[in-house]
């Protein structure tokens, strides 16, 4: 039928008329009980260090990182992601799957205070490599297979301090199946695994790699992480971490990846989550400090969008800013 048929019966406007009409036909919400805040804890005591190219976000030794776990349960941000600063690091990066690393110590410490906060712990060699590459390096390789009895050992170490969630992030085929096998001979087949399925090789985690100090020293990820030019292997690698018992997978980076969240929410169904990746934080914040850009309102868009794409979980380094702007 032609609009100018059904004009004036139908008209839009009349559902855009006010706030409350507005929000009872909204489609998609933006709650605190979806975001995970992401730490990084680093060995000491009661110091804290601002990460140069993410301001707001900072490095923070346990006993820091306790009390701010504790600020943020009482503004209803209940999930928060580890991620290790190294005391040592080596080539097999050992720091990861000791029981005295900084992820276990920072685990027994958050759980001990707030036993209800939900902890995830990263699940990777990149922190702790003294190369930098998320896996063993044999030849000059990052060798697959060497590096699976690693990433397991690392998962069973933060199962035993106490997380309640594990999340493998270093792209290694097969890397959900080692650690679901290594968590349920160990006792801990209720353990959920959030793996980083879809994870492109981004520009977008620099400012990470500073903060985590990781960067690879020769080379780069681009043989374990994805090319970002393809939506189907980004499924296939979902499909095949399904399969592998993964409970919740994850699409990363998410602002320039909402079609692969979107394609993901149809086809699959499990939790689907997003992370809003370093560099999506740094480009926010740098518009919004010169005054270029409203941030709050920028970033409310922003995450409803992911929500909108398919998102059900969203990892986010403002989330602790975005519970004083939500409910
Ligand atoms: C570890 C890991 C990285 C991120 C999450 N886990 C870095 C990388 O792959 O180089 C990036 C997160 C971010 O940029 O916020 N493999
Ligand atoms: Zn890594």
């Amino acid at each position: 039928m032609e609009e100018y048929e059904i004009f004036p019966r139908v008209r839009e406007r009349r559902l855009r008329k006010n706030q409350a009409i507005r929000d009872l036909v909204a489609e998609v919400s933006l709650t605190r009980s979806n975001l995970v805040q992401p730490i990084f804890v680093m060995h000491g005591s009661n110091e804290e260090l601002e990460i140069r190219s993410m301001p707001g976000i900072y490095r923070m030794t346990v006993d820091r990182a306790v009390k701010y776990v504790g600020r943020g349960l009482e503004k209803g941000i209940r999930a928060y992601l580890l991620f290790g600063v190294a005391s040592h690091k080596d080539e097999y990066g050992s720091e990861a799957y000791s029981d005295s690393g900084i992820i276990p110590a920072a685990v027994r410490a958050i759980k001990k205070d707030y036993p209800d906060s939900v902890v995830i712990t990263d699940v990777c060699l990149c922190e702790y490599t003294s190369h930098g590459h998320c896996g063993i390096v044999i030849n000059g390789q990052v060798d697959n297979d060497a590096t699976l009895p690693y990433l397991s050992r690392a998962a069973v170490a933060y199962a035993k301090a106490g997380a309640d969630i594990v999340a493998p992030s270093a792209m290694m085929d097969g890397q959900v199946k080692a650690i679901r096998e290594a968590l349920d001979r160990n006792g801990f087949k209720d353990l959920i695994i959030m793996s980083y399925s879809s994870k492109f090789a981004s520009s977008l985690y620099g400012p990470f790699r500073e903060a985590a100090d990781s960067k690879p020293q020769f080379g780069d990820r681009k043989s374990y992480q994805m090319d970002y030019r393809s939506l189907r292997t980004a499924l296939r690698e979902i499909e095949l971490d399904i399969k592998e018992g993964a409970d919740i997978v994850m699409v990363k980076p998410a602002l320039f990846y909402l079609d692969i969240i979107s394609r993901a929410k149809e086809r699959f169904l499990v939790p689907i989550a997003a992370y809003s990746v370093s560099g999506e934080y740094s480009m926010l914040r740098a518009a919004s400090r010169n005054g270029w850009l409203d941030e709050d309102q920028v970033l409310i868009e922003y995450m409803t969008a992911l929500r909108r794409a398919g998102a059900d979980i969203i990892i986010t380094y403002h989330a602790m800013h975005l519970a004083d702007l939500i409910k």
